[in-house]
């Protein structure tokens, strides 16, 4: 499974593509559940096409308000002053050093790693299994982070430069044979079934922190006495917002009337809202659960059956750690998601139901419980990426699935945007206006450039009529969002990822990372590269590297948008008719894309990777990129076989607009990106250092893939740890400029 990045839940442990037998390593962020009909749809397409008029006149609004919303964006984006059109410092090599390599000129602090205590008297971190306590310590796996300031009395501030709290995404750990071995003394238990001592530690570094984080001169550090210092773990009680709040499909055990449950799972990217708040996506949540063997029959094969196969748990699905088999315990139990009561009231049939959603904190409140937004889709979460708000306008949300050809949504609020919101005290009081009502769609992409956003509600025939799965209601919609954005024949695309809007343009960026399924036959417009590429002695083939799709809609809350590709991952060197399409070299090639956020100090679009193709030849890397907008390249057709796809690339980058920054340590993810107010530090998280060591050898430094941040003098012992990373010009100046 090499070749598709980690993602919170990848195993490429050896250099062969097969599994071992005699492991239990199964690749939770593999699935590959989508097996509807797409992008063949043209039956339903047809159907949909004639039911067109009366769908827009039934539901759709706003369709007319045309161009003069993105023009208003354009005039009134682009916040900063320093954007800049031309990058100002030397591209970083590729390199496989065990170290994070910068550009000349810039500082790389280490300021907050797995373990570090967050409240008064939580011991030092020994980073040698024997660690308790993880509910007040730095979860595992950084992931996608957010900065919410604060000035020097420590009250919330957009404009102070050198205190604030970073929100923190802890996706997943370190695994192998159902054990996370980095955190216990001898690797752990690698059977069923496993003490709940070590299911304990495991249910605690899932979830989010939220850390205070200070500079004093330049020096950065984080407060590990700070009040506003929190965990949020797999345990932690949160409230069910949106459409789908006391739904059926809700009731469990905990919550018989489907409006509460607990915890958040394999956090993986992040958004921040208009309104002040931090939101985190779940992705690969359903890779935890355990189904019994004969569960389709338990549940009399209802519409559930169908929604669990979706989503990649069929009957007999193991879980990723066993933390069913800790015991009777409620926290235990909950992780079976089987129908074995006499109502879903009784047991845990629903927990899976609980996850898949954006969930949104106020980083601010350390009492108030995060709420799922449930009418955002349940499905393998990214990033939320907003589109500038316009008063009046409604609000506007870009998401990825990120799973192989799975799909891109948008959500539109209801609600019209009040810049007073942006201020106010109630920070999740404005989320419930924004986010629990409003309209969900998913993207389908069409040959010649333009594409429809894809009404996913009952007011929509095609599904208030499905005969490919019943939904009775939006909150059906809400629980079971893939199954409707297969009904209305959304475009499959090579697992989206993270998404960014230009604060310029208003265009928004989406990575699609990479797609091993991808073949000549269901090579698109917009998915169009199908191709063989060596790793040593291993071939990888389908679309190996990633592109990154750029989207302009027509009016923000309209169906109708035009679309290109910014830019193709690829190997410098690589075949240019057919794989490295941008024309990439040596100072910008790279492959799968992941990370992407935008600068609102720079306005550099900030491009991260999650790869396992390239790792041959470099470590995972962050790039620096100043693009263009949409149409500013031309068509291009590719050939596969007899058949050609013609798709649209944008301008060729050039090392002044698209150059390497930095790259990290040995097995590690390069993910989340947040900066000071003034862009003149960044915060960055490196994620799985050391990822393909063996369990076995855990208690064996010489023989981890890496020893980062130990390596570099952060904190005690050798084990590789995930680490968030501040970043400074050593001239003072904003950061990639
Ligand atoms: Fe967690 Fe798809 O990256
Ligand atoms: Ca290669
Ligand atoms: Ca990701």
């Amino acid at each position: 499974h090499e070749g598709e990045g980690h993602c919170g839940g990848f195993f490429h442990k050896t250099e062969n593509s097969t599994m071992n037998p005699t492991s239990d390593r199964i690749d939770f962020n593999d699935e590959d559940s989508n097996t509807s009909a797409n992008p063949h749809f043209d039956e339903v397409l047809g159907k949909r096409l004639s039911r067109r008029s009366l769908f827009r006149g039934a539901g759709l609004a706003a369709t007319a308000a045309g161009a003069t919303a993105l023009t208003g964006c354009a005039t009134t984006g682009g916040a900063s002053s320093t954007a800049i059109d031309r990058l100002g410092f030397k591209p970083v090599a590729k390199t496989t050093t065990d170290k994070v390599s910068i550009p000349e000129g810039y500082t790389a602090q280490i300021i907050y790693a797995l373990g570090d205590p967050l409240a008064a008297g939580v011991p030092v971190f020994k980073n040698d299994g024997t660690d308790t306590q993880f509910e007040l310590r730095a979860g595992d796996h950084h992931d996608g982070m957010e900065w919410f300031g604060l000035d020097a009395s420590g009250k919330p501030s957009d404009s102070f430069n050198s205190r604030g709290i970073l929100g923190v995404n802890h996706e997943a750990t370190t695994d192998e044979k159902l054990s996370s071995f980095f955190i216990h003394a001898n690797g752990g238990t690698a059977a069923l079934p496993r003490p709940a001592s070590e299911i304990d530690k495991e249910l605690a570094i899932h979830g989010l922190s939220f850390v205070e984080v200070q500079a004093d001169g330049k020096r950065w550090a984080y407060r590990q006495t700070s009040p506003f210092n929190r965990r949020i773990t797999t345990m932690t009680p949160a409230v069910l917002h949106g459409v789908a709040r006391g739904s059926e499909h809700m009731v469990t055990r905990y919550s018989p009337d489907g409006t509460l449950c607990r915890g958040t799972l394999n956090n993986c990217g992040t958004g921040k809202t208009p309104w002040g708040t931090f939101v985190s996506g779940e992705e690969n949540w359903f890779g935890y659960f355990h189904r019994n063997a004969k569960d389709d029959d338990a549940r009399k094969k209802d519409k559930q059956v169908q929604a669990l196969n979706r989503y990649g748990r069929k009957a007999g699905a193991a879980s990723r750690h066993g933390w069913e088999s800790g015991g009777s315990e409620d926290r235990y139990a909950r992780w079976n998601n089987s129908a074995v009561g006499a109502a879903a009231k009784d047991d845990y049939r629903n927990e899976m139901n609980t996850f898949g959603y954006v969930v949104e904190v106020d980083a601010y409140d350390t009492q108030a419980p995060m709420r799922k937004r449930t009418s955002l889709g349940r499905f393998a979460h990214e990033s939320v990426a907003f589109a500038r708000p316009v008063a009046g306008q409604p609000v506007v949300a870009y998401m990825g699935d990120d799973a192989r050809g799975e799909y891109i949504y948008k959500f539109v609020s209801d609600a019209k945007w009040d810049p007073k919101d942006a201020q106010g005290a109630n920070r999740l009081a404005a989320g419930d206006k924004y986010l629990d009502k409003g309209t969900l769609f998913a993207a389908r992409f069409k040959e010649d450039g333009t594409g429809e956003w894809i009404e996913l509600s009952m007011k929509n025939p095609v599904i208030e009529g499905s005969s490919y799965f019943e939904f009775k209601s939006d909150a059906d919609v809400a629980v079971f969002t893939r199954l409707a954005a297969d009904a209305v024949g959304a475009t499959k695309m090579d697992r989206p990822e993270w998404g960014g809007v230009h604060p310029r343009t208003g265009e928004v960026y989406i990575t699609l990372t990479n797609n091993s399924n991808r073949t000549a036959a269901t090579a698109d417009a917009v998915n169009p590269r199908v191709y063989t590429d060596m790793k040593g002695s291993k071939e990888q083939k389908g679309n190996v590297n990633g592109h990154i799709v750029r989207m302009a809609d027509a009016s923000p809350a309209g169906t109708d948008f035009k679309w290109d590709i910014y830019v193709f991952g690829a190997e410098a060197g690589s075949d240019k008719s057919r794989v490295n399409l941008s024309s990439l070299t040596d100072d910008n090639d790279m492959s799968s894309p992941d990370g992407l956020v935008f600068s609102p100090a720079s306005g550099i679009c900030w491009i991260q990777t999650d790869d396992g193709a390239y790792t041959d030849q470099t470590n995972c890397m962050m790039l620096a990129a100043i693009p263009g907008r949409l149409g500013d390249g031309g068509a291009r057709t590719v050939q596969h076989g007899d058949r050609q796809v013609t798709t649209h690339v944008g301008k060729t980058p050039t090392p002044a607009t698209l150059a390497r920054f930095l790259v990290g340590p040995k097995g590690a993810e390069i993910t989340g990106w947040c900066e000071t107010p003034d862009g003149r530090a960044i915060f960055v998280n490196i994620q799985h250092p050391g990822e393909n060591t063996a369990m076995a050898d855990v208690n064996n430094p010489a023989k981890y893939e890496s020893q980062w941040p130990a390596n570099a003098g952060y904190g005690a012992g050798q084990r590789p740890r995930s680490a968030t990373i501040v970043i400074t010009k050593n001239d003072g100046g904003v950061i990639g400029t």
